[in-house]
């Protein structure tokens, strides 16, 4: 309700000009976004490819919305039940009501849709191609698609010929601007080195040419596409050529496809690249507190009967926090970026094992302190008072 009060003001106070004088509100629907483009030659049409595109700014569907930061096609979220119930319900009818009115359309008509649960609904048209869809379907035509144009224009199209030549799938990332898509700085040189070119392709959008040489000029700077028979393999080749694409505040999302790619978890965790110093520490850790584990339970053996257990104990506890260090498992759930993809019932897992250590700790090894003397006693208090401050202080932090 708040983010409708706010666009509706937002628009009042002449965000679009004039064309915001008058907001109509209408149902509130919610769903996946997909892109249905048909080819009309006035009368008939042929349906390419479906599409996906991710219009917000950042990972996980979050932050404002662009004009596209990439996309994939087709989108297997729509089933051929699906196109037949799209076609029926939405196409043919918007076909037929251009004829009735006598516009003689010929060209692409975009289906911007929303997959609700009572069933597909138009958010928009566009009397055009999609920005990224397009440069992500077209490579996915042959020659033939030139003919297939001709035929739309000249209105010869038989509404039967086949259109997706290939078993190919297609994929884009857009890089942006720093800034984009509010203010941003345009006019840095752009470096581009090794690309592999095998079904890959560099668009441009937001570039242009200073004394012969390639410079950023608008938000939505370069799309990059490739093709290949899966969708993994797809964003593999299209995220190791945005590695060789170097210009100042260059930003695109790690996600791209998230929906799609069977590997997705594992590159996005290889892509946003964790510090490699901080994982280069975080394993020394491990190793030094995995060698005092191993030193406790060796005095653990060598110590008296009464102090065994104890040494021993306390051994376990290293053991964990080795264990954690070296495979940080915490990381998935203090790091922002991994954080977003924990589901949020899960998001304060990663408080079990540390209250288990601590109970653990509670109950086997501070008796062992109190035993020891009252100054003993009052360092492990002070020990675990420091322990839980800083815990609390680094979980508000992040
Ligand atoms: N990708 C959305 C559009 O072209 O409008």
């Amino acid at each position: 309700k708040d983010e409708c009060f706010i666009a509706a003001e937002s628009i009042f106070n002449g965000k679009f000009g004039n064309s915001g004088n008058i907001v109509v509100l209408e149902e509130k629907i919610q769903g996946p976004e997909v892109s249905v483009f048909a080819l009309c030659d006035g009368e008939k049409y042929v349906l390419l490819p479906t599409a996906q595109d991710h219009k917000r700014l950042n990972e996980n569907d979050k932050g404002p919305n662009t004009g596209g930061m990439g996309a994939y096609s087709p989108a297997p979220l729509l089933k051929e039940e699906d196109l037949n119930r799209i076609t029926k319900e939405i196409i043919k009818p918007t076909i037929n009501e251009l004829n009735k009115k006598n516009i003689d359309y010929k060209g692409v008509i975009y289906f911007g849709l929303m997959i609700t649960k009572s069933g597909p609904k138009v958010i928009e048209y566009n009397c055009r191609f999609g920005d990224p869809e397009c440069q992500t379907i077209m490579p996915l035509m042959d020659k033939d698609f030139v003919f297939l144009l001709e035929k739309c224009s000249m209105g010869n199209l038989t509404g039967d010929e086949k259109i997706y030549p290939t078993d190919k799938v297609s994929g884009c990332v857009i890089a942006t601007s720093k800034g984009y898509p509010h203010e941003y700085k345009t006019g840095f040189p752009i470096k581009i080195g090794k690309i592999d070119s095998s079904d890959c392709q560099i668009f441009d959008s937001g570039t242009a040419s200073k004394n012969g040489k390639l410079i950023t000029d608008g938000g939505r700077v370069l799309s990059i596409v490739c093709q290949d028979k899966d969708f993994d393999k797809v964003f593999e080749k299209a995220y190791k050529n945005l590695k060789e694409i170097y210009f100042d505040g260059i930003y695109f999302r790690n996600d791209i496809g998230y929906q799609v790619r069977e590997n997705f978890y594992q590159d996005f965790f290889d892509a946003i690249n964790l510090d490699e110093e901080f994982n280069l520490t975080a394993f020394y850790s491990g190793m030094l507190l995995g060698m005092a584990s191993f030193l406790l339970n060796k005095l653990g053996q060598l110590s008296g009967k009464r102090q065994r257990q104890n040494w021993i104990i306390l051994s376990r506890v290293f053991l964990f926090l080795a264990i954690d260090e070296i495979f940080q498992i915490h990381e998935l759930f203090v790091i922002p970026e991994l954080r977003q993809y924990v589901h949020p019932s899960l998001a304060s897992i990663w408080v079990i094992p540390y209250a288990a250590i601590a109970a653990y700790f509670a109950i086997k090894f501070v008796p062992f302190f109190i035993s020891q003397g009252r100054k003993m006693s009052q360092l492990s208090l002070a020990s675990g008072v420091i322990y839980v401050t800083g815990a609390i202080g680094m979980e508000a932090c992040n």
